[in-house]
């Protein structure tokens, strides 16, 4: 029989699985890159801030490309301590703004930045609700780029379906997240998905290599399992469901 274990070890043993891989879920330094290049109208100078930042992969990228000062925001203290640390040991500590903080409930002066960035984190607010909390933070014509779990097609298969209806109820299509995009205050510039090859070479890949090292307490055994569930469900609908990257600008 498993032994029991509560809410708060099942969130622990889903943070020590993410510990010492690198992206806390999927992305790719390249693509990133090539977005940020062709972002329009931004100052010379942007305010920008990484929200959902986990340990600051994109927010190292932000750093080189843009200079100046990159506020960084996640919830978990462990992950906000290892971008402290990379960024010291890339020599960006003094570009990086590394706070622990809750990124739905930010008291930063309106208007105060001209680019939010944020991937694979604003599902933990719903996505029309991290845009409403967001949009006002953004200047004038300033820019978001957040990506988003989304249907990419209205055939949806009944297993991916039914994951999805429990493991993220509000997952939407991509037309369905434009709309709501447009409802919070943004025009929608561009929207590009992920290729699913970023997702196993940066993130399952190394995430299932992590699961051969931890040690498997029940929490973990649980946390195992169910992050199995979710990578076969990808092995098999990677053409239904993905992450989409929404350029928004205020409207
Ligand atoms: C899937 S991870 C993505 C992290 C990072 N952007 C990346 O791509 O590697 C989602 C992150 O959101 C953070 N998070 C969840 N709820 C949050 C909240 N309310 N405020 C700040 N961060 C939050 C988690 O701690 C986690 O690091």
């Amino acid at each position: 029989m498993t032994e029991p274990f509560n809410e708060g070890a099942y969130l622990a043993a889903l943070i020590e699985l993410h510990a010492g891989v690198e992206f806390k879920g999927p992305g790719d330094k390249d693509y990133s890159r090539a977005l940020m290049a062709g972002l329009p109208g931004l100052p010379p100078d942007p305010r920008v801030a990484d929200l959902g930042c986990g340990s600051g992969v994109a927010t190292l990228l932000l750093a080189e490309h843009f200079g100046g000062v990159v506020k960084a925001v996640d919830l978990c203290e462990a992950f906000v301590e290892d971008l402290r640390c990379d960024a010291a040991a890339a020599g960006l500590a003094g570009h990086v703004e590394a706070i622990c903080a809750d990124m739905g409930a930010l008291d930063w002066p309106p208007a105060s930045l001209d680019l939010i960035w944020s991937e694979g984190a604003a599902y933990n607010l719903g996505f029309e609700r991290a845009l409403t909390r967001w949009r006002p933070l953004l200047a004038p014509g300033g820019l978001a780029v957040i990506s988003e779990m989304s249907w990419f097609a209205e055939e949806r298969p009944a297993a991916a379906v039914e994951y999805w209806q429990v493991a993220y109820p509000g997952m939407a299509s991509e037309t369905e997240n434009a709309a709501h995009a447009r409802r919070t205050g943004f025009e929608v510039l561009d929207i590009r998905r992920l290729p699913a090859e970023a997702w196993w070479r940066n993130y399952y890949g190394p995430l299932e290599a992590r699961m051969g090292q931890v040690e498997r307490t029940p929490a973990m055994a649980a946390v195992i399992e169910e992050t199995t569930m979710e990578i076969d469900l990808f092995r098999r609908y990677s053409d239904y469901y993905g992450y989409s990257f929404y350029v928004l600008r205020t409207a």
